[in-house]
């Protein structure tokens, strides 16, 4: 199973889950950022990750997973917001959405990754009423976030890709037994 890792990141969260996953496939599988990654259409299997912006994968892996066609897909991504959050789901599924029809969507993957320090002096500068605006519950979830990811999370990453491969592989399988037991009726 010839296996992509492409990922987009901007401060390393991103990346950081993108080498751990590629750890379960080890050489059976390639790694690129986004910027120099290969066309999909030589794999079987791609995954991709991306770092969320405004609710949705960031442009440039927004630009990634609209080349891919006719792939067994998953998604991984790194968020400010908790990884439970109705935000999260949300920003999954609207990635997703940037999928042709012809791909088939395996699993995904979502952790906290630390917020550019920048970002959040600026929602400091915001005055009470904007929606960025701090609060001490956002300065938790901040606070949060800036220990993130943690191993906890590339272990929790790892266990999902775990799954995902094994699941590849059965129905790998099962295909070449299909084709055997066709290949058999006609002899
Ligand atoms: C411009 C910008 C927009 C962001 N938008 C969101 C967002 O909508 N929701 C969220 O939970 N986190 C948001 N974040 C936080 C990042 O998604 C998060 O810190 C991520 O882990 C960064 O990953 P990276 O280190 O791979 O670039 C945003 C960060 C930036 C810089």
């Amino acid at each position: 199973m010839k296996t992509l890792i492409v990922y987009s990141s901007l401060t390393g969260n991103t990346r950081k889950v993108a080498e751990a996953i590629h750890e379960v496939f080890g050489s059976a599988a390639e790694l690129f950022p986004v910027e120099t990654a290969p066309s999909p259409a030589a794999y079987d299997f791609v995954a991709v990750g991306f770092w969320v912006d405004r609710g949705t994968a960031d442009k440039k892996a927004q630009d990634f997973l609209k080349t891919i066609q006719g792939k067994s897909v998953a998604l991984f991504a790194t968020l400010g917001a908790y990884p439970d959050s109705e935000h999260a789901a949300d920003s999954l599924k609207n990635a997703a959405a940037f999928l042709d029809a012809g791909n088939r969507l395996v699993g995904t993957f979502i952790c906290q990754g630390k917020i550019d320090p920048r970002l959040i002096e600026q929602f400091k500068s915001m005055p009470g009423n904007h929606p960025h605006a701090v609060t001490p519950e956002r300065l938790a979830r901040y606070q949060e976030a800036a220990k993130h990811p943690d191993d906890r999370d590339f272990q929790a990453a790892q266990a999902v890709f775990t799954d995902i491969e094994k699941q590849l592989l059965q129905v790998a399988e099962l295909g070449k037994s299909e084709v055997n037991a066709a290949c058999g009726e006609q002899n």
